[in-house]
């Protein structure tokens, strides 16, 4: 078994889809722009040969280079679990006519507005939306659908140039923001709760699903500063309270013509209980979503979704023993971290439940909040009650204060 893997190495997790796929007897042909010299010590065993390239996002130029590379070589998958590959993947196996999802099924996960127009078109409940390219169209459509709306770019990711806009002026504020954005979508906005679906899917059924729920929802997140972020993936997948959501995401995938692999689904829950579509990926959730699906179950998903991708088999058991939370914390202040308050208390009081304490040490510079959601470190923990996940993990957000200067 033979597969191309593209960006093995970077974002990190990669590195531990790379290992997978070692682990369940594939030969491993990555492809990155990490110089070879510079690959971690840890994934080269992993590697059975490496192609540098000089631009990783150049797809013409990819496309060609792994095409030359190969020549010659039989390869049996070619895949990619980072969102922005996810099209070169699909390019790449149409061009050696290799099996998985094709590149119109691809398109469908990564163009919000084609996403929500075939999952409408299956008859279910997505917002309604319009692709726009000018300030003219972006008005226009704005007087159709109605305030309050989103505006977002198309190819979206991190809630990056996302807007909520309730009123003429807001709308030509965002516009003005908006001016470096191709394309936009403008879509109905849906007040509630956030939620995930994420699946490893065999031949479009989930052999795995998960759900989590954002707390806030992330657009709040990435605009307050102050705040926490938590999410906490839902160990009793059974309760009431999010079966709308698990049918409607099944209904998705099928909607999406989606094969085998990872997806990463959002979806609103209002407060009547209707699930409402947000966007997917066919690819897994960022920002360690993977580590807390794989303590949900002590499982390895890494290894699991490269056994489904070579194998067609999924083996882990899904039984799911708890509700694990994640929280990231923010720094007040800028520059470098120079103390963290409240942490020995919190591990006094809840050590025994927490899985990973990785918060940023004194003298470390602050992350960018903005740009990544890991912020300045994180807190997971979990507990096989979703109340006492819920409340450990307000407790961390709310008692734990790091310091930068
Ligand atoms: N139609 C909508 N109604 C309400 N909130 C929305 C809507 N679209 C996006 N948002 C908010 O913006 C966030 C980012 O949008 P999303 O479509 O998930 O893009 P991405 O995560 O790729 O940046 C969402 O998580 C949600 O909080
Ligand atoms: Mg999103």
């Amino acid at each position: 078994m033979k597969v191309v893997f593209l960006a093995p190495s970077y974002p990190p997790e990669m590195q531990q889809y790379t290992r997978g796929l070692a682990e369940v007897g594939a030969d491993v042909y990555g492809v990155g722009d990490t110089p070879r010299s510079a690959l971690p010590a840890s994934l080269r065993p992993h590697l059975a040969d490496y192609l540098e390239v000089p631009r990783i996002l150049d797809e013409d130029d990819v496309v060609s280079r792994v095409a030359s590379w190969l020549r010659g070589r039989e390869v049996d998958r070619v895949l990619a679990n980072w969102e922005v590959m996810v099209l070169t993947a699909a390019r790449l196996r149409e061009r050696f006519g290799l099996p998985g999802m094709s590149l119109d099924a691809v398109r469908g996960f990564r163009d919000k507005q084609l996403m929500k127009e075939r999952v409408r078109a299956a008859g279910l409940r997505a917002p309604r939306s319009e692709r726009v390219r000018t300030v003219a169209e972006a008005r226009a459509a704005a007087g159709r659908i109605g305030f309050p709306l989103i505006l977002k770019p198309i190819a979206g990711a991190g809630s990056a140039d996302t807007h909520k806009v309730t009123d003429d002026a807001e709308l030509e504020r965002a516009l003005g923001g908006l001016r470096h954005v191709d394309e936009v979508s403008c879509e109905e906005f849906i007040s509630g709760e956030e939620l995930t679906f994420d699946t490893v899917c065999i031949g479009g059924k989930p052999a795995f699903f998960n759900v989590a729920q954002y707390l806030p929802p992330p657009l709040i997140a990435r605009t307050e500063e102050w705040i926490s972020p938590a999410i906490i993936t839902v160990r009793d997948l059974t309760q009431p309270r999010v079966a709308a959501g698990i049918a409607l995401g099944k209904g998705v995938l099928g909607a999406l013509g989606m094969v085998d692999g990872f997806t990463h689904m959002e979806w609103f829950r209002k407060s009547d209980g209707e699930a409402v579509f947000g966007e997917i990926g066919c690819r897994p959730g960022g920002a360690h979503l993977v580590d807390q699906m794989n303590y949900t179950c002590d499982i390895d998903l890494f290894r699991e979704w490269a056994r489904v991708m070579c194998w067609g088999r999924f083996e882990a058991p899904t039984v799911r023993k708890y509700n694990v939370a994640i929280v990231f914390k923010r720094a007040k202040g800028q520059g470098r971290i120079t103390r963290i308050e409240g942490l020995r208390d919190f591990m006094a009081a809840h050590g025994e439940h927490v899985v990973e304490e990785h918060l940023l040490r004194p003298g470390t510079p602050r992350r960018n909040w903005k740009h990544t959601l890991l912020s300045d470190g994180h807190i997971m923990l979990r507990h096989p009650d979703w109340d006492q996940a819920a409340r450990m993990a307000a407790d961390a957000a709310t008692t734990i204060t790091m310091y930068a200067e």
